[in-house]
C-alpha cells in the first residue's frame, strides 16, 4: 500500500471517528480476547485454538471468532478443510470489509482466514492496525461475540507482539521439549516487559501425562517467578494423541472427527476452565496503541 492510500485511509478513519459512539474507548465491549501463542513453532497452537473455539461454541453456545493472525504460515483454513475466497490481507491491503472476509464455520464459529508469506514484510502500520481494530469493533457491535481467539505465529515478530498486546490475556502453548520451554519463557519475558499486568496462561501439549505436564509448567513458572517476579496461570494439559495428526490429515478438526476422544474431552475441560476463570478486560484501545507505540516506536505513516 502506498503513502497516498495510507493517507486516504487515515482521512476516512478521522471522518468515521466523528461518528463513533461515546464508548469507543473500550476494546470490544465485553468480548474476551485471548491470544494463543508459543515461542517455538509446531507445538499445537492452531489445533488447540480451533478445537477450543469449537468446544466453546458447540458445548457452551458461545459466539466465537477465530482470528488467524499468523502472517508467516497461516493454515487454519487447511486444518478446517476450507478454501477461503478472501483473507485478512484483502481487508488490510484492499477494500474488503471484515464482514466480507469472515467465514462461517461449524457450530456457528466465525473464522477470519490468515495469509501466508507476509511475515517477512514490514510490520503492520499504525493505520492498518487502527483500521483493523475499528472494523473489529463494528463487526462486534453487530454480532456480539463472546470470545475472540487469536492464533498467532510462533516467536517474537512485531506482528505477533501486536496481537498479543491487543489481547486481554494470552495462552502460551508449551511442549516438554527444552527448546519449547526456553522459547516460551522468551515470549513471556517480552510480553511482561511491555505489559506487566498481562495475564499469562499456560497449556502444556503433547505430554505423556499429568506428571510430565506439571513438571513442564513448574519449570516455566519457577523461572518466571524468579527472574520476572511473575506468576503464571496453569490451565491444564493435553496428552500426545495420534488422533490429532489424523484429524489434520482428514482436514476435519478433532472436536468434529473424534468428538469422544480423550483429547477432545481434555480440550472441552480446558475451555470450561477458561470460561470459569475471572478475567480483566483491557480498558482502552488507546492504552494498547500507546503502550505498543512506546516500545516499538511505531510511526503514523
Ligand atoms: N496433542 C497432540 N498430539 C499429537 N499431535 C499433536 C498434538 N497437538 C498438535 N499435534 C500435531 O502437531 C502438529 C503441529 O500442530 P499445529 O499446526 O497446531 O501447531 P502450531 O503451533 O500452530 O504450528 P505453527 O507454529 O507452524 O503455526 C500437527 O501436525 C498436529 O497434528
Ligand atoms: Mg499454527
Amino acid at each position: 500500500m502506498d503513502q497516498a492510500e495510507n493517507l486516504r485511509i487515515l482521512v476516512r478513519m478521522q471522518k468515521d471517528e466523528q461518528n463513533l459512539p461515546a464508548q469507543k474507548g473500550k476494546i470490544l465491549g465485553s468480548t474476551r480476547i485471548i491470544a494463543i501463542t508459543s515461542g517455538k513453532g509446531g507445538v499445537g497452537k492452531t489445533n488447540i485454538t480451533l478445537n477450543m473455539a469449537l468446544a466453546l461454541a458447540k458445548e457452551n453456545h458461545k459466539k466465537v471468532l477465530v482470528l488467524d493472525a499468523d502472517f508467516g504460515t497461516a493454515n487454519i483454513d487447511i486444518v478446517m478443510g476450507i478454501i477461503p475466497k478472501y483473507n485478512i490481507s484483502h481487508m488490510l491491503y484492499e477494500d474488503k470489509t471484515l464482514e466480507e472476509v469472515i467465514l462461517n464455520g461449524p457450530h456457528g464459529i466465525k473464522i477470519l482466514p490468515g495469509v501466508s508469506g507476509l511475515a517477512s514484510l514490514t510490520a503492520l502500520t499504525e493505520v492498518q492496525k487502527e483500521k483493523f481494530f475499528a472494523q473489529l469493533e463494528d463487526y462486534n457491535k453487530k454480532y456480539h461475540l463472546d470470545y475472540i481467539l487469536i492464533d498467532t505465529g510462533a516467536g517474537l515478530g512485531t506482528n505477533v507482539i501486536n496481537f498479543l498486546l491487543a489481547a486481554d490475556e494470552i495462552i502460551v502453548i508449551v511442549t516438554p521439549e527444552p527448546t519449547s520451554l526456553s522459547d516460551a519463557y522468551a515470549i513471556i519475558k517480552v510480553v511482561n516487559q511491555y505489559d506487566p499486568d498481562m495475564k499469562v496462561n499456560i497449556i502444556t501439549n503433547m505430554v505423556n501425562g499429568q506428571i510430565e505436564a506439571d513438571k513442564v509448567f513448574n519449570t516455566i513458572n519457577s523461572v518466571s517467578e524468579k527472574f520476572l517476579d511473575k506468576t503464571i496461570n496453569y490451565l491444564g494439559f493435553i496428552k500426545y494423541d495420534k488422533c490429532m495428526p489424523s484429524a489434520v490429515k482428514q482436514q476435519k478438526p478433532l472436536m468434529l472427527s473424534y468428538p469422544n476422544s480423550e483429547t477432545s474431552l481434555e480440550i472441552l475441560k480446558l475451555s470450561n476452565v477458561i470460561m470459569n476463570k475471572p478475567y480483566n478486560k483491557k480498558q482502552t484501545i488507546l492504552s494498547f496503541f500507546e503502550l505498543a507505540g512506546k516500545y516499538f516506536g511505531w510511526n503514523n505513516d
